[in-house]
């Protein structure tokens, strides 16, 4: 016997709107992310209303092609459209202050627009990701091609803007080290832009970064070079059996911008991160915000997102290499679970005004 199940029609109209929704918002996210690439944005926030032709001009770019991204931008409400072109006469887009606000690089630490990148960058591993559905495995760091560019801009609105003035004073006392000259490792550095900053504003501290990515580790070389900061070097390194190889008890001050939870093996990574800790050391570590309980993320303003990178990104490249593949959201009480068993047993946990992404773990030994 069939059972027709009862459906509320008003509850499943909404909720197919809200799909429409959520279809509309990911194209535009893409649209977005071109607006950021081109520079589009930056042009369009010093132009008064102007025909496409004239905003391509100003910005070098295809006037095709703009037109159409005009389009989509005028229809999500992102760009206005003053004369709608009816009466013959061209259409005058502009970019509201209150948009720009949040989508050029002037805007500096509140540029969205940069975000919006991940989309692109997780689409284009898709063919692999629905691989991995059906037979396991991962995606390698090696082919997600834009990550490490959009990874450093990420940073860079959300370390590089605070690093020195914000984020540092979580650890008391260590300015003062810094200063002084203690010796500094970052783990997972990336491009290696915030050691970067911290070796020209401390010279007499030594700095020393690791990354898997022999790309993101020649950028930040060459960035040292571009400084002329010969207290920092960089080294291209696989940290999954950092426990083994770690020196004992060498640096002053350890930090991770959103580094762990993505490693192979970040239970041997933070291992090797106690060993290498003085006695009396901070290990700094930025990770992402959240629950290890899915239903207590319900509310978190980008959960949707983080879940997504994480399918898609962070736990599938530490899964690629045989890991742990903890995922973006392994979540607050995992990471205090991981640090206790590391070794660690003094940890404040701290989040800051500017980055409502991460949490900032300031890690003792005791
Ligand atoms: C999310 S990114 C963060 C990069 C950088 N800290 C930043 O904030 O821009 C994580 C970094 O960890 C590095 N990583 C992942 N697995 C690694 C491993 N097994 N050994 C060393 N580095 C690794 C990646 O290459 C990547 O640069």
């Amino acid at each position: 016997m069939c059972t027709m199940h009862q459906i509320d029609t008003q509850k499943s109209e909404a909720f197919a709107e809200n799909l429409i929704g959520m279809m509309n918002h990911g194209a535009l996210s893409l649209l977005t992310s071109i607006g950021h690439r081109t520079g589009l944005f930056d042009t369009l926030k010093d132009l008064p209303p102007s025909t496409s032709k004239q905003i391509a001009d100003a910005s070098g770019l295809n006037e095709r092609y703009v037109r159409e991204w005009l389009g989509g931008m005028t229809v999500g409400r992102i760009v206005n459209c003053h004369v709608n072109g009816s009466n013959g006469r061209e259409p005058l887009f502009s970019l509201p202050a209150e948009h720009a606000a949040f989508l050029t690089r002037d805007a500096g630490a509140d540029n969205i627009g940069i975000f919006t990148q991940y989309i692109a960058v997780l689409g284009s591993v898709e063919d692999r990701i629905v691989e991995c559905f059906k037979k396991g495995g991962g995606v390698p760091y090696s082919e997600y091609k834009r990550f490490h560019e959009v990874m450093a801009e990420d940073s860079g609105q959300t370390v590089m803007s605070s690093l020195v003035d914000t984020i540092l004073p979580l650890a008391p006392g260590i300015i003062d080290k810094l200063k002084a000259g203690i010796e500094v490792l970052d783990i997972g550095c990336g491009r290696g832009r915030a050691l970067n900053l911290l070796a020209v504003t401390y010279p007499k501290s030594r700095f020393t970064g690791y990354d898997l990515s022999e790309e993101a580790i020649d950028y930040a070389r060459e960035n040292a070079k571009h400084n002329n900061a010969s207290n920092v070097r960089f080294e291209a390194r696989d940290l999954t059996t950092f426990n083994d190889d770690a020196p004992e008890r060498h640096y002053d001050f350890i930090t991770s911008f959103d580094a762990i939870h993505d490693q192979a093996r970040p239970d041997r990574v933070l291992a090797g991160i106690y060993k290498a800790l003085k006695d009396d050391g901070v290990y700094l570590m930025q990770d992402i915000a959240g629950s290890s309980n899915v239903t207590e993320n319900l509310d978190h303003p980008i959960a949707p997102f983080l879940y997504t990178a994480s399918t898609m990104h962070c736990m599938t490249v530490s899964l690629a290499y045989g890991g742990l593949g903890l995922g973006t959201m392994w979540g607050k009480e995992k990471a205090l679970e991981m640090l206790d068993a590391a070794g660690f047993k003094n940890v404040d946990v701290k989040q800051l005004d500017h980055d409502f992404q991460n949490y900032y773990y300031i890690v003792r030994k005791s």
